[in-house]
């Protein structure tokens, strides 16, 4: 299970990604903005978030304008780990190296085609499980 959310920024984005999570059958969550009206993007991060840290959803997906604000607000709850990513290489080493539990993107800066892209490579790379990544990861809570 996918989470997903945006502020009004990202409204258009979320519903690109949403249908085209449908069309690869990947189960997702909704869980807001729900219109264009402007909004406040922390109130969506942080549901997100919590779904993810709550383990109801495995992985998740943040939008708003720039893709800056949501991944601010994520990376300040501990347990998350956001990545801010505009190309696909970023992507796919954010998820071997990091283990990223939640991709952000800007509306804004990248089209839905390379958004979908970007989304499939998020959620289709492993995490590498190498030693040096797991001791990594470990130090970013401590
Ligand atoms: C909204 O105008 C915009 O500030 C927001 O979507 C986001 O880019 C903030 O970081």
């Amino acid at each position: 299970m996918i989470a997903i959310g945006s502020d009004h920024g990202g409204f258009e984005l979320k519903e690109e990604i949403m249908e085209h999570l449908k069309k690869r059958k990947i189960e997702y969550k909704d869980f807001g903005t729900y219109t264009k009206e402007s909004c406040d993007y922390p109130v969506y991060t942080k549901k997100v978030a919590e779904a993810v840290l709550s383990k109801e959803c495995e992985l998740g997906i943040l939008i708003c304008g720039t893709g800056i604000g949501v991944s601010i607000a994520a990376n300040k709850i501990k347990g998350i780990r956001a990545a801010l990513c505009h190309d696909c290489f970023s992507a796919e080493a954010t998820k071997s190296h990091n283990d990223a539990n939640i991709l952000t993107m800007g509306a804004r800066v990248v089209g839905p085609g390379l958004a979908l892209k970007i989304v499939d490579t998020f959620l289709d790379t492993p995490f590498s499980d190498d030693e040096r990544h797991i001791r990594r990861i470990k130090l970013l809570d401590d």
